[in-house]
């Protein structure tokens, strides 16, 4: 989507509409299954209109007579496989996008290619499309992803579909066998919200019903597959959506000079107008628009400039200048769809990096609400999100962001979710509202604070956080570094895993989500209890670094300190002080952290313990020490 994977063009878009003569411009993506002929029908595409060079064109004739799989014809799968191997070389791109024009019309063809991976880049591609080309073989008719593509169009917003039901040629252009499938696929598409579906008959390879009528088929009374892209009218109001303008940065050559450069994501903004910024509320008015020709009166969707305001406000990159009266939602929970791309599934309560076109936080999904059957659309209840499925869930960021919905603006209600550790994507969003609890909650200010709270007990506040196996030692050292503590007046409090387990948490078991949720809980009580002026003793396994780094996030620099309790497996089953390891490795025990459930132990532990010839009190005194040189 346009928060962080390489955004389409959207620069030279704006470029290319002004070259183009005013002509209009349509975006689409095609899809379908994999062998339903998508690359053959873009060849095509680019031939019939004249968009391909003479030299790509002759190229094309050998490398068919070498390679083709088409007889004597020419193979133009061929020719868009030659550009992806050129697109391979510059691995980062996810979607490679295709000018081409006729004298009605420009269009972008966004080509997002890739097998199992195909949910994320059809996201990609499809958050600024116009129209969705849904490609179907009529030998093979509705197939489950032609429902899913469907699905995630009219998720991301697609309003107008082609279904071109290719590969006619192969079953003698029979009219029976193409109103079969077009049966089909209406009935199921009829509850997705499409403004117009238009079935075509097609073949690609012989270029039967693209940019002429077919003579094969002289059943089918509707538009050539050009014609229809050329005439079908797009919602194109967008300049009368709110204004938005994500600031990209703060453009200061000179003492005499400050503006605010950007591209207008939606609306228009004239000299003069009124604007305010987002999350502050400080507003101001327009005094020059200035671009690189020169001093313009207004700017449209799509069109980069450096705004110069009348007033001195505080606006930095990733801020957002709207309109007054029709002003964004800026909340720190909010519902959305996710789709998911990771191969690693979702968890509910881990922190992931939300990235929206201005902000950039740390979030979970608080709540999944539903997964969605992409064959029936069925909502069903789920734990978690596997790869290229969806779901409706709440999500809770760490700071409060700014956000139109996704169906008012497409670019302002989109997110994407990041990986803290691997930087992958993993996630996209679509928003559909702020949830109302966050606006109805506010944070109370209270008179005795903690830093009052700790004065009185004479000490600083920390969270002394103890991972490490089962058995290797934590809740000993733990023990004995509290009582080290208390013994010089120190006010403690040791939270044990064993023992939170029995109350707080007793509802968690051991798989990862119930993992995730136990640390974050306990993240969250440890922080509590270092609010009231404690030292507090945390004593988890907490395997996951994620969640480890989340706890560490949510204290002030300095207050989380991890020990790593750092003993090898072979010790800890050697030891197996409750019996566990034994009844684990006979399989009774389904995820034991280091046999059947990873632990990722700390790169950078505050403190590592190695435990395995050492006495546990000499362990505890070295963790004193370090509280005592903080
Ligand atoms: S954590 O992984 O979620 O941090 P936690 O520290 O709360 O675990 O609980 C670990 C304790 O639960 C272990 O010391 C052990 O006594 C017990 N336990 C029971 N089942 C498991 C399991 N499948 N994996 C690890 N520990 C388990």
């Amino acid at each position: 989507m346009n928060a962080g994977i390489p955004p389409d063009p959207l620069c030279s878009v704006a470029g290319y509409r002004s070259n183009q003569d005013g002509k209009s411009l349509l975006r689409f993506l095609t899809c379908g299954s994999v062998d339903d002929g998508k690359s053959t029908l873009i060849g095509r595409l680019l031939h019939d209109t004249k968009n391909l060079f003479e030299d790509q064109l002759s190229t094309l004739e050998q490398d068919s007579v070498k390679y083709g799989t088409t007889g004597d014809d020419v193979d133009f799968a061929l020719l868009v496989d030659g550009l992806d191997a050129e697109r391979e070389q510059g691995i980062t791109i996810d979607v490679a996008y295709r000018f081409f024009s006729t004298p009605k019309r420009t269009f972008i063809v966004a080509d997002a290619p890739g097998h199992e991976e195909y949910t994320r880049n059809m996201v990609t591609g499809a958050s600024t499309a116009d129209l969705a080309i849904v490609l179907v073989d009529c030998r093979q008719g509705v197939l489950q992803q032609t429902k899913r593509h469907s699905f995630i169009a009219s998720l991301l917003g697609i309003r107008h579909i082609v279904v071109a039901i290719n590969k006619m040629d192969l079953l003698q252009y029979e009219q029976a066998a193409f109103e079969g499938v077009v049966a089909d696929y209406m009935a199921f598409a009829k509850g997705l919200g499409f403004a117009t579906i238009r079935p075509i008959p097609i073949s690609a390879r012989y270029g039967a019903n693209i940019a002429t009528k077919s003579a094969d088929m002289p059943w089918y009374d509707g538009p050539s597959l050009l014609d229809h892209l050329e005439t079908v009218a797009t919602d194109s109001k967008v300049s009368e959506k709110p204004f938005r303008f994500p600031v990209q940065w703060v453009n200061r050559p000179n003492l005499d000079f400050r503006g605010f450069s950007g591209q207008v994501a939606s609306g228009t903004v004239s000299v003069g107008d009124a604007v305010t910024v987002a999350k502050s509320g400080q507003q101001t008015t327009v005094k020059r628009i200035v671009t690189y020709d020169g001093d313009q009166t207004s700017a449209f969707e799509g069109q980069a400039v450096t705004l110069v305001l009348s007033d001195e406000v505080e606006l930095s990159r990733g801020n957002l200048l709207v309109s007054p009266t029709e002003r964004p939602n800026v909340s720190d929970q909010f519902q959305a769809h996710v789709i998911w791309f990771s191969h690693e599934a979702l968890i509910p309560s881990r922190a992931y990096i939300l990235k929206t076109e201005t902000d950039s936080v740390s979030a979970t999904v608080t709540a999944l609400k539903y997964s969605i059957d992409v064959n029936t659309f069925a909502h069903q209840s789920a734990k978690t999100l596997a790869m290229n499925e969806i779901g409706l869930c709440n999500l809770s960021t760490q700071q409060p962001i700014c956000f139109d919905s996704y169906t008012e603006n497409r670019i302002t209600g989109n997110f994407i979710l990041i990986d803290r550790f691997t930087n992958a994507t993993v996630g996209a969003g679509m928003i559909i509202h702020s949830l109302h609890r966050a606006q109805n909650v506010h944070w109370q200010a209270l008179t005795i604070d903690k830093a009052a709270r700790a004065e009185q007990k004479n000490q600083r506040p920390v969270v002394l956080w103890f991972t490490g196996l089962s058995g290797s030692g934590k809740s000993t050292v733990a023990n004995l570094v509290e009582k080290l503590l208390h013994a010089k007046g120190k006010h403690t409090f040791l939270l044990d895993g064993d023992n939170v387990r029995q109350g707080l948490n007793r509802d968690l078991g051991f798989t990862a989500e119930d993992r995730v949720e136990n640390i974050r809980r306990i993240a969250e009580v440890a922080k509590l209890m270092t609010d009231a002026g404690l030292i507090v003793l945390v004593s988890f396994i907490s395997p996951f670094r994620s969640e480890r780094q989340m706890a560490r996030e949510l204290m002030p620099d300095g207050e989380f300190i991890e020990v790593f309790v750092d003993t090898p497996i072979e010790e800890c089953v050697r030891r197996d002080p409750k019996g566990l390891y034994k009844k684990a490795m006979a399989g009774q025990i389904p995820n034991f952290t280091g046999i059947s459930s990873p632990y990722e132990a700390p790169e950078n532990p505050d403190i590592r313990l190695h435990t395995l010839g050492h006495d546990p009190l000499d362990l505890a005194h070295r963790v004193e020490d370090y509280l005592n040189q903080i």
